[in-house]
C-alpha cells in the first residue's frame, strides 16, 4: 500500500521568507503522526499545503498517492480538516454546523443528519446540539470542530492544535477521542507545540523548528537513543559543578539555574553530584520529549 503522505524536499515561501524548508516525510496508513514545533516552526504552513488549501511553494508532495498540484478536489474529499483557529460558524446551531457542513461534500441532506447526529453522539454534544456556537466552551467548541471534521469520513484526519488554550479536562477528552480514532484505523496527522500530547498520542513523530525537520521517529525512540533513559536535573549549582560534568563527558544542558544530565544510569550521576556539590535540589527522573526539544533547540551554556 502506498503512504498516505509523501513528501520530499517540500518547501514554502512567503515572499523572502522560508517557512518550510525542503522537507522529507512518510505517513502511513493506520498511524497517529505528529508535527511537533514551536510557534512558527512551520506545521500550520506544512499541514496547508497538504490538505490543499496553499499551493507548495517547491518540491513533491503526494496525498493518497496524487500530486496535489494535479488532484487537490480528489485529495480535499478525502481529507478531515480541524484548523488551529475556529472556523465555526456563529449563526448556526451546533448540529446545522455539522449537517450544513455535510451538504459542502456534496451528502445529502438525510444522510448528513444522521451522519450528523452520529458524530454528536462520538463527541458527547447530542444533548446540546440545538446550542448556540456562543454558548459553548472553548473545549466544547474543539470537540465539535473535531466532528465536523469526520463528516466526509475522511480517510485522513488533520488536527492543527487540537488542544491548544483548552483546560486539562478538555485536553483529556481530545486525546481520548483521537485514541478512539485512532484505534478504528483512521490516519491522523496531528500538529502541537505540546510535548506531553505528542507523546501520549503519536506513533511518529518530527520534531520541526524554523521549518526544518529536526527528527524523526517514535517518541519513545527519539528519547531513549537521543537523550538516554534519564535526566538528572540540579537547581542552583556551583560552576564547579559543571567543570566537573565536562570532566566526566557526561551529556548535558544548562541556563542560570539549572542543568541536566542526560544518563542510562541516574542514580549513579545523583550520588556523585550529591556528594560533592552543594545544590538548591537535585532529582532524577525518566528522559521525555521536553529533554529532546531542550537538547536539540538547544539551551546549553556555550563558551
Ligand atoms: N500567509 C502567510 N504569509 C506570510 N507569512 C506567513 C504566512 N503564514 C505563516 N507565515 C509565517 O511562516 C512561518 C511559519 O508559520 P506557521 O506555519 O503558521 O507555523 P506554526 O504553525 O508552526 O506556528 C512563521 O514565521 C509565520 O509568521
Ligand atoms: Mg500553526
Amino acid at each position: 500500500m502506498p503512504p498516505v503522505i509523501e513528501a520530499h524536499g517540500l518547501t514554502k515561501r512567503y515572499g523572502s521568507l522560508t517557512a518550510v524548508d525542503a522537507v522529507d516525510f512518510t505517513i502511513d496508513a493506520g498511524e497517529c503522526y505528529g508535527f511537533l514545533g514551536p510557534n512558527g516552526a512551520g506545521k500550520t504552513s506544512t499541514v496547508k499545503m497538504i490538505h490543499c488549501s496553499s499551493p507548495i511553494t517547491a518540491g513533491d508532495l503526494r496525498v493518497f498517492d496524487l500530486d496535489v498540484r494535479e488532484q487537490p478536489r480528489s485529495i480535499k474529499q478525502r481529507i478531515g480538516v480541524c484548523q488551529q483557529e475556529d472556523t465555526l460558524d456563529p449563526d448556526f446551531s451546533v448540529r446545522k454546523n455539522l449537517t450544513v457542513f455535510g451538504r459542502y461534500f456534496g451528502i445529502p441532506a438525510r444522510q448528513a443528519g444522521e451522519r450528523s447526529r452520529e458524530l454528536l453522539e462520538f463527541i458527547g454534544l447530542w444533548e446540546r446540539r440545538d446550542a448556540r456556537i456562543r454558548e459553548l466552551s472553548g473545549g466544547l467548541k474543539r470537540r465539535l470542530a473535531i466532528a465536523r471534521a469526520l463528516v466526509n469520513e475522511p480517510d485522513l484526519l488533520i488536527l492543527d492544535e487540537p488542544t491548544t488554550g483548552l483546560d486539562p479536562q478538555s485536553r483529556h477528552q481530545v486525546w481520548d477521542r483521537v485514541r478512539t480514532l485512532r484505534r478504528q484505523g483512521k490516519t491522523i496527522l496531528l500538529t502541537t507545540h505540546y510535548m506531553d500530547e505528542a507523546q501520549t498520542l503519536c506513533d511518529r513523530l518530527v520534531i520541526m523548528d524554523h521549518g526544518r525537520i529536526l527528527v524523526e521517529g517514535p517518541p519513545a525512540d527519539l528519547v531513549r537513543t537521543r537523550v538516554g533513559r534519564e535526566v538528572v536535573e540540579v537547581w542552583g549549582f556551583p560552576p564547579a559543578l559543571v567543570a566537573h560534568v565536562r570532566e566526566q563527558g557526561w551529556s548535558f544542558e544548562a541556563d542560570t539555574h539549572r542543568l541536566w544530565i542526560y544518563t542510562d544510569s541516574g542514580e549513579d550521576v545523583f550520588e556523585a553530584i550529591a556528594r560533592r556539590f552543594p545544590s538548591e535540589g537535585c532529582t532524577v527522573r525518566m528522559a521525555g520529549l521536553e529533554d529532546l526539544f531542550l537538547k536539540l533547540t538547544g539551551r546549553e551554556l556555550r563558551e
